[in-house]
């Protein structure tokens, strides 16, 4: 299902931009020209993306530190810290509550004449 999402000049070059609306819920941001999305919600506690941290195309959840390639979804780290302070290796398996590395899902984005549409 094809989705419009807004124009391109709400996407901003490495911003992160929270999409939300009737049975839609996600984060994107354009990064290198192009924009990518993926699900709003954290692959490790089903908690919202839309406070992540982006720095190139690696998107740092707030919650727990878990960090994705947004362009891709690859899971590069998983439960990093909490509240922003880096944990030791013992206390992050704790915190990940038995819940192995899982990618975001992402979707494809497309932008036709000033307005950006994602693929569902
Ligand atoms: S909810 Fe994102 S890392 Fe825990």
């Amino acid at each position: 299902m094809r989705v419009r999402i807004g124009t391109s000049a709400e996407f901003p070059e490495a911003r992160l931009v929270e999409v939300t609306g009737k049975n839609l819920n996600l984060v994107a941001a354009r990064i290198n020209g192009k924009i990518y999305a993926a699900h709003g919600m954290c692959p490790h506690m089903n908690l919202p993306l839309n406070r992540s941290h982006l720095e190139g195309s690696t998107l740092t959840c707030s919650w727990h530190g878990s960090q994705f390639d947004l362009t891709t979804g690859k899971n590069l780290d998983w439960v990093r810290g909490l509240g922003g302070m880096r944990l030791p290796g013992w206390s992050r398996a704790l915190i990940a509550l038995g819940k192995e590395p899982t990618p975001l899902t992402t979707y494809p984005v497309t932008e036709e004449n000033g307005e950006v549409f994602v693929d569902l």
